[in-house]
């Protein structure tokens, strides 16, 4: 405490204050009147005012309620005569921080000097804390603010992903449907569905709330739309999808769907040489985290690898479900017991944790 504002009448008992508060090194402004120590405030800093609660023209409470006005003003402790710990309260209760009774012997110089002290120092220590309050909120609302952005570029960038690849799918089906080569055209339309399937993640994403995760059986049942409506002279008609709710991180589901995209294009076209027939697909949650991921048909099943190979396969689709299949950590097998062809394929839901460094 450096500096004081003292507000009574008593001419002798400011000149008292003032004297025994400089012997401390405290310098005391003294006013004689609750405008005088308005204006002081308002004009000088003080760590501490003492204000007397009797005194003509503006009263004590009258006085400490103009000060609590002031922002950030320094606390305020009443001074008041013996008989009047009635007011002593009332002002308390208006917000004075302590009182003091005045007496004739002195001792009130010490009493007052410890009250301003400790007055001193609990505004400190409020608004020290009141600051530090004040600082978490501030980093709480920016975080969120942050946050909230970010989910905003998020969906955004997925939405421009998105489209960018449906623009890449609608060149190559352009490009399939002038290639004067049929083999060409069958390419460029099985490059567009790879394209499609891919595309199809992003939408999901930023169509939905979790840009973190991607709702499999919404994903799926929009890639198998999308492949029924690519699939030419309705093909496709018998195509089936049957799903449990499965979440998985967005490269999961392109990885999924990529797999779903090449098992069911097989199916397509080599299942049935003699016509269309039940192409199912099916994802189901095995507990533990495990999912389950079925393409099946019932056509003529996969020719064992001793036969002459077809020679119009590339093999590139076994390659890209390998592939997906690593990313995935997934087991991939086919089903010797079914009639037709069946390939399931079980991967963990989440991301495996990152295995400790040796
Ligand atoms: N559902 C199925 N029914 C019958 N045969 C299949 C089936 N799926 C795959 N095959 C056989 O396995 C071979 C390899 O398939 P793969 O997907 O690797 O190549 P592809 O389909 O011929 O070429 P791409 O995928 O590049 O178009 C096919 O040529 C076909 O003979
Ligand atoms: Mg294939």
């Amino acid at each position: 405490m450096r500096k004081a504002l003292y507000i009574d009448d008593d001419a002798g008992l400011r000149t008292l204050v003032k004297r025994g508060f400089g012997r401390d090194g405290i310098d005391v402004v003294d006013v004689a009147d609750g405008e005088s120590g308005l204006k002081a405030l308002e004009t000088q800093s003080f760590d501490v005012v003492a204000l007397d609660l009797y005194m003509p023209g503006l009263s004590g409470l009258e006085t400490l309620e103009r000060i609590n006005q002031m922002p950030n003003h320094p606390p305020v402790v009443v001074v008041t005569g013996a008989q009047d710990s009635r007011m002593a309260v009332t002002a308390l209760k208006a917000g004075a921080f302590d009182y003091v009774i005045k007496d004739v012997q002195g001792e009130f110089i010490y009493l007052l000097k410890a009250a301003l002290q400790a007055a001193v120092d609990a505004m400190r220590t409020h608004r020290a804390k009141e600051a530090a309050e004040a600082e978490v909120r501030e980093a709480r609302d920016r975080f969120e603010a942050l946050a909230a952005e970010r989910a905003i570029l998020m969906r955004e960038v997925n939405h421009r992903v998105g489209n960018s690849l449906q623009l890449i799918a609608s060149l190559l089906t352009l490009q399939s449907n002038s290639a004067r080569d049929p083999e060409v055209s069958k390419a460029l339309a099985s490059a567009t569905g790879r394209v499609l399937a891919v595309a199809q993640v992003h939408r999901r994403l930023y169509t939905s709330d979790d840009v973190q995760s991607v709702s499999v059986d919404q994903y799926l049942t929009a890639l198998v739309e999308d492949l029924r409506r690519s699939s030419e002279s309705n093909a496709l008609a018998q195509l089936t999808l049957k799903t449990d709710p499965v979440n998985v991180d967005p490269d999961r589901a392109v990885a999924v769907g990529v797999i779903v995209n090449e098992l069911v294009m097989n199916a397509l076209k080599y299942a049935y040489p003699a016509g269309k027939g039940a192409i199912r697909v099916a994802i189901r949650d095995s507990g533990n985290n495990r999912a389950v991921l079925s393409v099946e048909d019932d056509g003529v099943g996969i020719a064992p690898p001793s036969e002459p190979p077809d020679r119009k396969s590339t093999g590139l689709g076994q390659r890209i479900v390998k592939a997906m299949g690593e990313k995935l950590n997934a087991h991939i097998e086919t089903d010797p017991s079914h009639r037709g062809t069946r390939v399931v394929v079980s991967f963990d839901m989440r991301k495996e944790a990152p295995r400790p460094a040796a």
